[in-house]
């Protein structure tokens, strides 16, 4: 059955959606990625940045957790002070 709200894509690919982290400002995970690899590891700086975080506060956590997936291999993290 052929679905008329999907897109036609060519055959083997797939269709990426994005994947929204906080709902209040449509910020994407990969928005959110992008401005910590702007510079951005705390989530006052990713909503200066984005938005995302600056409405309700329940994308607090996910914003926390990306930062830290994102960071996690960064060899800048081990040289921050406590
Ligand atoms: S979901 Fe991000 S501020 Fe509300």
């Amino acid at each position: 059955m052929v679905s008329l709200t999907s897109p036609i894509l060519p055959i083997g690919a797939e269709e990426v959606r994005p994947v929204f982290a906080c709902i209040c400002h449509a910020v994407t995970e990969d928005q959110i990625g992008s401005a910590v690899d702007s510079g951005a590891d705390t989530i006052d700086e990713v909503g200066c940045l984005t938005g995302a975080g600056t409405g309700c506060g329940t994308c607090h956590d996910r914003i926390e957790e990306l930062i830290e997936l994102r960071c996690g291999a960064c060899p800048l993290a081990a040289l921050q002070v406590a």
